[in-house]
């Protein structure tokens, strides 16, 4: 499905929205937002997304109060809630899916936040019917932005930085983990990694690497926030975030590559450079 606006500006617009205004979403974006669920792509590792939208309708005002997100969303008009079946690369697919989804629902003026965290994932799990096959890592707030945010908020941004990135040289690599690659050297694939480069991912860790090979293809590499995931899993039982922030990745570039017609497919390609101590690889794009 096209964009109203260029992926550029609809990537610059999208934050992590936790303060709404307290209205309900309208019949008309509601089922918009719906439509989409119905279409979006086919993830790139083939797993099964189930979706749904959980709004709260005009006769049934309190149906969102009783899904817990621990006080950092305010006002939400609505979550998306997402189940993925079994698969080795599932928590990828689910993170592909729902940021396609994101991103839409910002080109519709809707303000957006991804919550793998804090929110209570047995009450999710019963708004969706989780099946004892499926996991569910992640659900998203949904509504209309407000102006001023809560201070929740402000300090949930303040204590992740959210508003830097790593810069270029943390990220993006040519030929192996030794070679540099900046905008220029990056040549028409440049806005691509740039797309990459602002995604959200869980608490700002930014775990994405890539290296470009000299065919044009870009390895991507899950590059381990130490002691991340462990703990918080011990901590919250939570899934495995990080592989959810690569699909966001790859959804980011993705779009780009679609967008500039530049044609390419996802392939594991034994070839990729050696990723090195704490860094996994994932997958390439390769262009055809
Ligand atoms: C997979 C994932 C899980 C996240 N979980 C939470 C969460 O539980 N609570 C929260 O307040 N923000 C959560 N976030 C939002 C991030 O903190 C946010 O994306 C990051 O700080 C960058 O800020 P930005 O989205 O405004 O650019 C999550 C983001 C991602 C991608």
């Amino acid at each position: 499905m096209e964009f109203s606006e260029s992926l550029h500006t609809i990537v610059t617009k999208r934050y992590s929205c936790r303060t709404y205004r307290q209205e309900k979403l309208s019949d008309d974006d509601r089922l918009e937002l719906e439509a989409y669920m119905d279409d979006v792509p086919v993830p790139p590792f083939g797993s099964n997304v189930r979706l749904q939208l959980k709004a709260a309708s005009p006769d049934d005002e309190k149906s969102l109060q009783n899904l817990g997100t621990y006080g950092v969303i305010r006002n939400p008009a609505g979550f998306i809630v997402g189940a993925v079946g079994e698969g080795e690369k599932n928590l990828e697919d689910f993170g592909f899916i729902m940021e396609h989804l994101i991103l839409f629902a910002t080109d519709m003026d809707l303000g957006t936040c991804w919550l793998g965290g804090t929110f209570s994932r047995s009450a999710f799990a019963g708004a969706i019917g989780l099946r004892h096959d499926e996991l569910l890592p992640a659900v998203v707030s949904v509504g209309y932005p407000a102006k001023k945010k809560s201070m929740m908020d402000a300090m949930i941004r303040f204590s992740a930085g959210s508003n830097r990135r790593k810069p270029w040289e943390e990220l993006f690599f040519d030929g192996s983990f030794h070679g540099r690659l900046d905008q220029a050297g990056a040549g028409m694939y440049a806005d691509a990694l740039e797309m990459v480069r602002r995604a959200p991912s869980a608490s700002n860790k930014q775990p994405w690497r890539v290296v470009r090979s000299s065919d044009d293809s870009f390895h991507f590499y899950l590059d381990r926030t130490q002691g991340y995931s462990g703990s918080s899993k011990k901590l919250f039982g939570l899934l495995d975030l990080q592989r959810v922030d690569m699909g966001i990745a790859m959804c980011h570039f993705q779009r780009a590559a679609d967008e500039m017609d530049l044609n390419g497919s996802w392939i594991t390609d034994p070839e990729s450079p050696l990723p090195g101590e704490n860094r996994e690889y994932l997958v390439s794009w390769k262009s055809t």
